[in-house]
């Protein structure tokens, strides 16, 4: 059996994840690292024994690679994005796919282009009970839907802005808890309730001294009319578990820190909620999270690329979470209701 052979870019908090992820892979290894810092460059080498660069270029030059990891500040994701998929190679690029929208489309561009795989790191679709709630409401069990929120409501202590200065930036982070943190729990509201309609949002920065903001709220109503709200925030000490709520005619179900706490549908029986699998909450330490997940995720791509089958959740996919927040930091800039599809002119 070949093993496809992984490059990451970016050497931050994220990417030991990704390194114990494929170290557990049969048919994957990591080959190469790439950090836009030398002395990060040279601490990675030493950590993880392998081929290490401090230029993407170059990076790129390693005889074996198949696919590119993208781990870099958010809004530095197309850089180095636009240069993998020119050179071949299949790309992986954790959340956000990038800040806005216009960024987005180039990377989902180039893929398409230059024929190569695009996933994007949303690692809570594959919790064991997220799945089951999705498929519940595909099937109808929950009959037509009426209501879906989804509450981030964390904290994160001051350090968490000073280690990463590139967080809570509007040049790097595109905005802080909603397109930082916020954005995992939208993506799989997004997934469940279908496309937005419009959303009546407002957001500010309440407690930390960073751009963007670490406090918001937004009304939102869903194409098949359904309502909805959302809250997320980094300043709400300790932080709680994120929350993804689904209210549908027949009944309800809730899922917290990625696993189902509450489920009930009329005239079904009771049946044990939660199959337990999932990889804990970043409600107040993002490093909390275990690995576990991004391992699914990961077995998930290598296998579309392997088989040239369909990637689950593609460019165009996580385009949409980034779409919504772009939409609510406009309506919170204009005070007023904006609908979607969004024209992004940044
Ligand atoms: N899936 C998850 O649960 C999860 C958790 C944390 C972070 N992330 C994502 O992973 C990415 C990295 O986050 P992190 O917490 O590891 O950050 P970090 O600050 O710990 O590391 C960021 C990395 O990007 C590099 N970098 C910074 N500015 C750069 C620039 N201008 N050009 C190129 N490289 C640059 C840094 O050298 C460093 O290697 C972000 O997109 C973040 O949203 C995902």
């Amino acid at each position: 059996m070949r093993k496809l052979k992984i490059g990451i870019i970016g050497t931050g908090a994220i990417t030991g994840k990704h390194a114990d992820a494929i170290a557990e892979i049969e048919n994957a290894e990591l080959v190469a690292l790439c950090s836009s810092s030398p002395e990060r460059a040279k601490a990675a080498q030493e950590k993880f024994g392998i081929d290490t660069y401090a230029d993407v270029s170059a990076f790129l030059t390693h005889p074996e690679l198949d696919i590119v990891c993208i781990c870099t500040a958010s809004g530095h994701h197309l850089e180095a994005g636009l240069l993998a998929a020119k050179a071949g190679k299949h790309l992986l690029i954790e959340k956000p796919i990038e800040i806005n929208l216009n960024r987005a489309d180039q990377l989902i561009e180039v893929c398409e282009e230059n024929s190569v795989k695009l996933g994007v790191i949303f690692q809570n679709r594959f919790s064991a009970d997220y799945l089951k709630l999705k498929v519940a409401v595909k099937e109808g069990r929950f009959g037509k839907l009426l209501m879906g929120n989804a509450h981030v409501n964390w904290y994160r202590a001051p350090e968490y802005y000073g280690n990463s200065p590139w967080k809570g930036t509007l040049e790097g982070d595109g905005g802080g808890a909603f397109m930082n943190q916020g954005i995992h729990t939208f993506d799989l509201l997004l997934d469940v309730m279908g496309d937005v309609k419009s959303v009546f949002a407002k957001v500010k920065t309440a407690l930390h001294s960073i751009e963007g903001e670490d406090l918001g709220v937004a009304i939102v109503t869903f194409g098949n009319k359904a309502l909805g709200n959302i809250t997320a925030s980094t300043a709400l000490y300790p932080g709680l578990p994120e929350r993804l709520e689904i209210f549908g005619k027949n009944g309800s179900a809730v899922l917290e820190a990625g696993k189902l706490v509450q489920w009930s549908i009329q005239g079904e029986e009771s049946e044990p909620i939660s199959t337990g699998k999932n990889s804990g909450t970043g409600a107040a330490d993002p490093m909390a999270i275990g690995h576990a997940l991004h391992k699914t995720q990961w077995e998930h791509f290598l296998n579309a690329v392997e088989k040239n089958g369909p990637v689950l959740v593609e460019g165009k996919m996580a385009r949409k979470s980034v779409e919504l927040i772009r939409a609510i930091y406009k309506s919170s800039e204009l005070e007023k209701e904006v609908e979607l599809p969004f024209i992004d002119h940044t």
